[in-house]
């Protein structure tokens, strides 16, 4: 194995992941408006921005989803007890030992198992709670005969409170680990150049080289 410079992010997924970033910002700050717990923006306002962005990323993520499926970058996100142990001990002890992380990335793994895990979550359980919640929510006009006591409302309504706030942590925890090891701006920098240090097998270098050289860059370039 050798380590080389790979372009890991393609243009489409740095779009995608700060355009995603970006609008669940919007989301939370228009929704703790509308909340009440800041009175940072009119009222009417919060409510119609983030109708819009919610439609706007909801089109994203369609797009997003069918690129994973078509390009088969789902694999990356396909979760793996092997090496699992190693970086939860790592998270809870050996980061507070000056350890090194005990996790190498690989071309066709650039996720260590706990991040794979906490992504798949996010993608199959908190994305989908937010949306299905947020669309029965906008389409209170349609079903409110069946919710004579607004029961039903205030349901749907803390669930879809619930999830927001499970996306926030995810959100704070994310940043957080990239403040740990070789340095934010170090950990940062792949989702900006799409360029990520990776352990390589000759074979992989030997195709990348041939087949798609515009993927490999010289060390240190
Ligand atoms: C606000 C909501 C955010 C969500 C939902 C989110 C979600 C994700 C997901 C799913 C990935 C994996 C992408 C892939 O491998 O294809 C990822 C990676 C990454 N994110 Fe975020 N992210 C968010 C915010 C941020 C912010 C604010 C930063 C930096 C300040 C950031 C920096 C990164 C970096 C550097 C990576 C690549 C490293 C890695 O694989 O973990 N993200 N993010």
């Amino acid at each position: 194995m050798a380590e080389r410079q790979v372009k890991v992010y393609t243009r489409f997924n740095r779009l995608w992941h700060w355009s995603q970033a970006l609008s669940i910002f919007l989301l939370l700050f228009t929704g703790l408006r509308i909340l009440g717990v800041h009175q940072l923006m009119p009222y009417g306002l919060a409510v119609i921005a983030h109708t819009a962005v919610a439609v706007a990323l909801l089109l994203l993520w369609a797009f997003a989803t069918f690129w994973l499926f078509t390009t088969g970058a789902w694999r990356q996100f396909m979760p793996s007890s092997v090496g699992l142990w190693q970086v939860l001990r790592f998270y809870a002890w050996g980061v507070f030992h000056g350890e090194a992380h005990p996790y190498r990335k690989l071309l066709r793994r650039r996720h260590n198992p706990l991040q794979a895990l906490s992504y798949l979550a996010l993608k199959t359980m908190l994305f989908p709670a937010i949306w299905i919640s947020g669309l029965v929510y906008l389409s209170y006009t349609f079903w409110d005969h069946l919710d004579p006591t607004g029961r039903g409302l205030w349901v749907v309504a803390n669930i879809h409170i619930l999830a927001a706030f499970a996306i926030a942590s995810f959100v704070v925890i994310h940043v957080y680990l990239l403040t740990i090891g070789h340095g934010f701006r170090d950990h940062v920098r792949p989702m900006i150049t799409g360029f990520e240090t990776v352990d390589l097998t000759p074979e992989q270098e030997a195709y990348l080289a041939a087949d798609e050289p515009g993927r490999l860059r010289a060390k240190g370039a």
